[in-house]
């Protein structure tokens, strides 16, 4: 299946657009089958998003919830992705019978990488899938052009077997844990979430093809991907 063209959306109002389009997104996915499987972003650009979403009336029920990536940090620490969207509208989401499948950041990464696959190959056996296909996978993007934890010159980005990595990004001198491309390619549908004018250059670098950044090598073989970009001029967050 030839792949679709990426979609860009300016939002003005960016958290509750934003929350608009997933939501809608998720009420057409949730006619078509039993579950549905939505991989949420890190960072701190999706915060506001989510709490909005916590508001919505989604199929909680029919939800289950994976990470892109996580920091190698306990569920409760300041930085743990986890953390943020448990506060923001997993609480919530859990309450209404959503399911979350947490990446175990307080874990050797390794094992980490290792308990994560194993509760996705489940999730995608019994959804009768060979690679589990999110239904929804929400991506950031960093200024250099990294996304998930697909950080420029790191390992991961050459994984073509497993679905989540450990993966040790040495600019920064941290492991971090992340799905690979074969996991995020295999998705219905990819939602990068940007809301930094400062990023809009590697976004059009990106969009322009060729630009080798991490980013740009989620290009789903039978899915699509859309843009969500809103304006802020401040930094977008630690
Ligand atoms: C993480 C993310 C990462 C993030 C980008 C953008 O764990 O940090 O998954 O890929 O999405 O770095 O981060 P901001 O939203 O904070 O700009």
């Amino acid at each position: 299946m030839s792949r679709l063209p990426a979609h860009v959306h300016r939002l003005e109002a960016f958290a509750v657009e934003a929350a608009d389009w997933i939501a809608q997104r998720l009420e057409h996915l949730a006619e078509s089958r039993g579950n549905l499987v939505i991989a949420l972003a890190g960072g701190s650009t999706p915060e506001p998003i989510y709490r909005e979403l916590a508001k919505r009336p989604l199929p909680w029920k029919a939800m289950v919830f994976t990470f892109g990536d996580e920091r190698c940090v306990p569920p409760t620490d300041p930085s743990s992705n986890y953390r943020m969207a448990h506060e923001a509208m997993l609480a919530k989401a859990a309450e209404q019978g959503s399911r979350v499948i947490r990446i175990a950041g307080e874990l050797d990464p390794e094992k980490a990488a290792t308990l994560c696959e194993a509760e996705l190959r489940e999730l995608a056996e019994q959804r009768n899938e060979e690679i589990l296909r999110h239904d929804l996978v929400l991506l950031g993007l960093g200024d250099d052009g990294h996304t998930a934890s697909l950080f420029p010159h790191t390992q991961a980005l050459t994984e073509t077997e497993r679905w989540v990595a450990a993966n040790h990004v040495l600019k920064l001198n941290i492991w971090r844990l992340t799905f690979t491309y074969p996991l995020l390619n295999a998705a219905k549908n990819v939602a990068f979430l940007v809301n930094d004018v400062r990023k809009e250059r590697v976004i059009q670098e990106i969009l322009a093809g060729g630009s080798g950044h991490p980013a740009e090598g989620v290009k789903p073989t039978a899915g699509s991907v859309t843009w969500l970009l809103g304006h802020k001029p401040e930094a977008s967050g630690p």
